[in-house]
């Protein structure tokens, strides 16, 4: 399975790096597929590669690469047990806004790279990643939110979670605050994905849409990775959580 993943996905980044499907090809030093564990259960989705990610072909190894790595690290997780990638796959000129023509014509990517990964979490970082999974949704209002994603984005399974882009944590105090906050009700989300997914009914189907549930602060949650890589979440503290602990979460 995993092989196999690994495969499929390197075919799409082979694709991406000679793509002239939009205008952004033009610019670009190098294209910048994604990366991450193949076999991950969550998928984060930021909006486009800025100037160091454009010179490495690697994506969020910047500022704000810096800043996601701090909130994985919040709950325990590291960017190599996820997968990482874009809206769009090259760098828009100036770190200007994607335009929703490139957006579309990028889209293919990251819905066959979905389709490949079949996570059962979604996360957006920002409102043009949130545009594709929450159509309509606004940034304010929905980060910390989930809901069932449809599945004509190639996830066909899954909860997508709404936050704020890590660049814009490192411009506001209050939205680094919000962002942490954010961030640790995303192992909560997973549960609920899986059980859903456990389940049977998709969660399209169950017409699923939720908040997240209180997890344990930071300070209270442990979450390691055992020498086979799997990593735990032991969730101590926190009575409501108790069937959480010990989880083996990829
Ligand atoms: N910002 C993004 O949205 N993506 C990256 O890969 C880097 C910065
Ligand atoms: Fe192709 Fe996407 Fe790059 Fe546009 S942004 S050239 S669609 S890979």
């Amino acid at each position: 399975m995993r092989d196999e993943r690994q495969a499929a996905l390197e075919a799409i980044a082979d694709e991406v790096r000679t793509c002239t499907r939009c205008r952004l090809h033009e610019g670009r030093t190098k294209a910048v597929p994604g990366e991450g564990d193949p076999d991950t259960e969550v998928v984060f989705v930021g909006e486009g590669p800025g100037f160091n990610e454009d010179r490495e072909g690697r994506p969020f190894v910047g500022r704000a690469g810096g800043m996601l790595v701090r909130l994985l690290g919040s709950v325990g997780w590291r960017r190599e047990d996820v997968f990482i990638t874009n809206v769009v796959k090259c760098r828009p000129p100036d770190n200007r806004d994607p335009q929703p023509d490139e957006i579309e014509a990028c889209a293919p990517y990251l819905r066959r790279q979905l389709e490949v990964l079949d996570p059962a979490v979604v996360v957006t970082l920002g409102r043009y990643s949130m545009g594709t999974f929450m159509p309509g949704a606004r940034i304010g209002q929905a980060h910390g939110t989930s809901q069932a994603v449809d599945p004509a984005t190639g996830a066909a399974n899954a909860l997508v979670f709404a936050m704020y882009h890590p660049a814009a944590a490192l411009r506001s105090p209050g939205v680094e605050r919000d962002s942490f906050e954010d961030m640790r009700h995303v192992p909560a989300v997973l549960v609920r994905a899986r059980e859903l997914r456990a389940g049977g009914a998709s969660p399209e189907a169950a017409g699923a849409t939720m908040t997240p549930e209180p997890v344990p602060s930071p300070a209270d949650t442990s979450t390691t990775i055992d020498s086979d890589e799997h990593l735990v979440i032991a969730a101590a503290s926190d009575p409501a959580a108790d069937d959480a602990s010990q989880l083996t979460l990829f």
